[in-house]
């Protein structure tokens, strides 16, 4: 769905207006009726997961709704949904009591602790029954969200918090309200299908999905900011980012488990409340289900470790709360947790194994990354071979030496961590290498910086890393120049400069061949053959966004280009501003520098680029080779267009 990037501003001195009533009714129906239409939509997209619209009549809606209330300041609603990112960044965040504490989860961690406990929760639970209502925990951070009642019996997002020591949270309302699968409002009628006052409180899961939290990776990278180290610490961060507008962007989610009314859990058991929270329009995690035998149980636990990797967000175990609320009740809770729930937590996934090796990578921007060659260890569902060092004072910290045991892990985080040292080799200790592995030239650590760099431009590393980066899917989208049919294209010569790609002829393409190793099928010993790379279907569809990629865009290009701590965002934004290559080689660093979130570091870092000749000289063959790199200029001042300003006092001057 389309990005909403202005946010409506309504400054206080904006009076009221004064319009004929007639014209005010109309304007306040057709709102109404837009503000229903595009919740529908948002719950259909982001809830559902299955819009009925495209994005373009998602935005028309959007639009329409933007400019009525423009013309008319006075209908604009809290709970708009142009108001999701309305809020100001804000200085610090308010410290607010919780309705009622919120608790933790007791954990355990085999069938057995947990069969155990069942058992001994069902004897407490006696003579009332205890079945089980088991959801998947997911790995993000609980919120809670309070609503209220408006003048009119519906109920309107007042307040979010987190979830701080549990007895009192930060208030992130703005933050939250950016979130689109938290409905900002509920209709009084669906309130009164369920019997349920407009005053209320949900208490779910904010979580960053597998894909958003791989996107805002890769926007670090290009930016050389630190990367964030799993979507948990990731969504923390983002909860507590002081501008609702990144917040908007990061994409969060959020799951609801819990409705109370007045700090009391709803009466109607846990089962039951996860039917309301969805027909308030909540999103609630599908993969639930009501148990009873342990043996249900552990098939659930099982069921969900084969699916974890496939679910598109983390999750570090099951929980399993008694369904019943009177016996709930007659449990009760300890300090830190319910006793009617429990968390089964997934072991951590770690292994043990030896360290073969330390080879060193070099990077698109000569930057020298240390790997650990390991002995293939299985951990988790895959095998493991290899995992990131980070740099010199990583393995120093660590005091790795070749030959030692390691214990690696694979957490929430998608890369394989090593964490400790469990017994040592004797091995020597690693010294970084004072050549550049690919090109021997030099290498060098600035000042204050922690990594060793390879400043030599022709450096075949960077030439293959920057190919890699042109063709990737979120820069050119290249489909079918994968890492392999790069460095075979390099390799046979065909490419020597990144412009090359763009003179590599058809037949070229389908006479590429590589070695793999065969068994014999009459004497089982292994040979090289040699196979074709591309052809047929593939080889249509390369050259097919080869082409299509030529008309990709000026923020792609950008992209491309790889200037150091350059995003995707920033690309775009520098795109929309200057319209063209040339305006972008011309601009000055305040120039640049002008353009909202672009900082000093980025624009200085515009500028050495397009200073550099080979730099110049590689965007203009580019250009000769007809890759287009214009951009739609952004109107100036199109934040305020469409936006009717009513003054009151008068302006003798006019
Ligand atoms: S129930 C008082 N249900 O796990 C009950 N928690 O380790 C606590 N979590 O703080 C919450 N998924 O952040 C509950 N389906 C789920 C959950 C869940 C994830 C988190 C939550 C909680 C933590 C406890």
């Amino acid at each position: 769905m389309g990005e909403e990037t202005t946010p409506m501003l309504f400054p206080e001195w904006v009076a009221a207006q004064e319009t004929e009533p007639q014209a005010n009714a109309e304007a306040q129906k057709r709102a109404q009726a837009l503000r229903l239409q595009l919740e529908h939509h948002e719950h259909l997209y982001y809830v559902e997961d299955k819009p009925s619209i495209s994005d373009a009549d998602y935005d028309a809606l959007l639009r329409e709704l933007k400019a009525l209330e423009a013309a008319h300041p006075e209908l604009v609603t809290t709970d708009s949904p142009t108001q999701r990112v309305g809020g100001k960044p804000s200085g610090s965040f308010a410290k607010v009591s919780h309705s009622r504490p919120m608790l933790s989860l007791d954990n355990v961690y085999s069938p057995e602790e947990l069969t155990a406990w069942a058992e001994r929760t069902r004897e407490l639970a006696a003579p009332l029954e205890a079945n089980f209502m088991t959801e998947l925990k997911m790995d993000g951070l609980s919120v809670a969200l309070r609503y209220e009642s408006t003048e009119r019996g519906d109920a309107r997002l007042a307040q979010g918090l987190t979830r701080g020591d549990g007895q009192t949270g930060e208030d992130v309302t703005a933050n939250l309200r950016t979130i689109r699968s938290i409905p900002l409002s509920i209709p009084a009628g669906r309130l009164k299908e369920l019997g349920l006052p407009a005053d209320f409180e949900v208490r779910g899961e904010a979580v960053m999905s597998r894909k958003a939290f791989e996107r805002l990776n890769e926007e670090r990278e290009a930016e050389g900011l630190e990367l964030a180290v799993n979507p948990r610490n990731a969504a923390a961060g983002t909860l507590r980012t002081k501008d609702p507008a990144i917040v908007h962007r990061r994409q969060l989610d959020f799951y609801a488990y819990f409705l109370l009314v007045g700090g009391e859990y709803w009466p109607q058991g846990q089962q039951a409340t996860l039917e309301a929270l969805e027909g308030l329009r909540f999103k609630v995690n599908p993969n639930r289900r009501l148990l009873c035998s342990p043996e249900e149980m552990t098939a659930f636990i099982a069921k969900a470790e084969t699916d974890r990797p496939n679910l598109g967000y983390e999750i570090d175990g099951v929980v399993f709360k008694v369904d019943s609320h009177a016996t709930q009740m007659k449990l009760g809770s300890t300090g830190r947790a319910p006793r009617w729930a429990i968390a089964y937590k997934f072991t951590a996934q770690a292994g043990e194994t030896k360290l073969r090796a330390i080879t060193v990578q070099v990077g698109r921007t000569g930057k020298l990354t240390p790997v650990a060659e390991l002995e293939p260890v299985f951990i988790g569902g895959t095998t493991v071979s290899r995992a990131t060092l980070h740099n010199a004072d990583f393995i120093e910290k660590l005091g790795l030496k070749i030959g030692d045991t390691i214990k690696v892990e694979r957490g929430g985080d998608v890369i394989p961590k090593v964490v400790e040292v469990t017994a040592s080799g004797q091995g020597e200790a690693f010294r970084f290498p004072a050549l550049c592995p690919e090109c021997q030239s030099e290498v060098v650590r600035e000042e204050g910086e922690v990594d060793f760099r390879c400043l030599n431009a022709d450096c075949p590393a960077k030439l293959r890393e920057s190919i890699y980066h042109y063709c990737s899917r979120q820069v050119m989208n290249l489909i079918g120049l994968g890492e392999k049919v790069i460095d075979q294209l390099i390799k046979d010569g065909l490419i020597k400069h990144l412009p090359d790609l763009y003179q590599i002829t058809e037949e070229q393409f389908y006479s590429l061949k590589a070695e793999h190793e065969v068994l014999n099928k009459h004497t089982g010993q292994p040979e090289i053959r040699e196979y074709r790379m591309l052809g047929g279907e593939k080889l249509k569809n390369l050259l097919l966004s080869i082409e299509t990629s030529k008309q990709a865009g000026l923020d792609k290009v950008l992209m491309g280009l790889g200037i150091r701590y350059l995003g995707e965002q920033n690309a775009k934004l520098l795109a929309a501003e200057f319209g063209s290559m040339e305006a972008l080689e011309a601009a000055t660093i305040e120039q640049l520098q002008a353009v909202e979130e672009v900082g000093p570091r980025i624009a200085e870092s515009i500028v050495a680029f397009f200073h550099e000749p080979a730099n110049r000289a590689l965007v203009e063959a580019l250009k000769k080779a007809g890759v287009n790199m214009t951009a739609e200029k952004r109107e100036r001042g199109t934040q305020l267009a469409g936006i009717t300003f009513v003054l009151t006092g008068t302006l003798p001057n006019l």
